[in-house]
């Protein structure tokens, strides 16, 4: 963590309720740079991605972008800023047409970056008047970071982007976070670990909502992280 962070989290604690999930998180990410969080199920790694993007009540501590307290910002505002949560369920508006459903991503910027989507995912210009409801698993994923892509995010706080996906689909994905990495920061969340070890600069593992260590450089190896899961 150092002052060239575009994202920086300081000493964040999140509570659901009397629940307390996450304990002095802190984490730092630099703009063109992929970190990624680890975690068995149920160690805070969503609720650190919804905390930081706005959507969680109950949070205390630090959350800054390129120097501005997003704490108590809501939701809205702080995908303004740049910062877009692509998010684990894969939700998508299933009445709305692909096209709608990128188009939604960007009311609050109002930046339409047609060009940028289709060139990532060329199958998306063939699905736009398609209703969202009838895309496959992955076909949905890409619609998600089209989403987001559409405007021109500093922040891509992506949230299990592979589960469920076929091999063809995550060696695409894992392409494209690559390339989107030169122009935005990424934090990933992700349970396929060669795939994190092979795009992050940085290894965040979670355990019962602490960060229990932080790998990088050599240390990015998938034998030496599954050991801290
Ligand atoms: N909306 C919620 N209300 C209460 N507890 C929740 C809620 N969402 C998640 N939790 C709990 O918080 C913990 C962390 O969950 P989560 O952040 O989803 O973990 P992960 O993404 O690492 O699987 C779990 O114990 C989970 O049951
Ligand atoms: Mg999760």
């Amino acid at each position: 963590m150092n002052h060239t962070d575009i994202l920086t989290v300081r000493n964040l604690n999140v509570s659901y309720g009397e629940s307390k999930v996450l304990f002095d998180i802190a984490l730092g990410v630099r703009p063109g740079q992929v970190v990624a969080c680890v975690g068995r199920n149920g160690a805070g790694k969503s609720t650190l991605l919804k905390s930081i993007a706005g959507f969680i009540k109950n949070v205390s501590g630090e959350v800054r972008c390129a120097g501005a307290s997003l704490l108590g910002v809501r939701p809205y505002d702080i995908a303004k800023m740049g910062i877009k949560y692509i998010p684990q369920d894969k939700k998508v508006f299933s009445d709305l047409t692909v096209r709608e459903n990128l188009e939604l991503g960007s009311y609050a910027t109002q930046d339409y970056n047609w060009d940028q989507v289709t060139d990532y995912f060329p199958k998306l210009k063939q699905l736009m008047d398609r209703k969202a409801g009838f895309l496959s698993g992955g076909e949905r994923q890409m619609l998600m970071i089209g989403r987001a892509i559409l405007g021109t995010p500093r922040v891509l706080l992506v949230d299990e982007p592979t589960e469920g996906l076929a091999p063809s689909i995550v060696a695409h994905l894992k392409t494209v976070f690559g390339e989107l990495s030169r122009k935005a920061a990424l934090v990933i969340v992700e349970q396929n670990l060669p795939l994190v070890c092979a795009i992050s600069e940085k290894i965040y593992a979670i355990k019962e909502g602490r960060i229990v260590t932080e790998l990088a450089g050599d240390q990015l190896k998938t034998g030496i992280c599954e050991g801290y899961l």
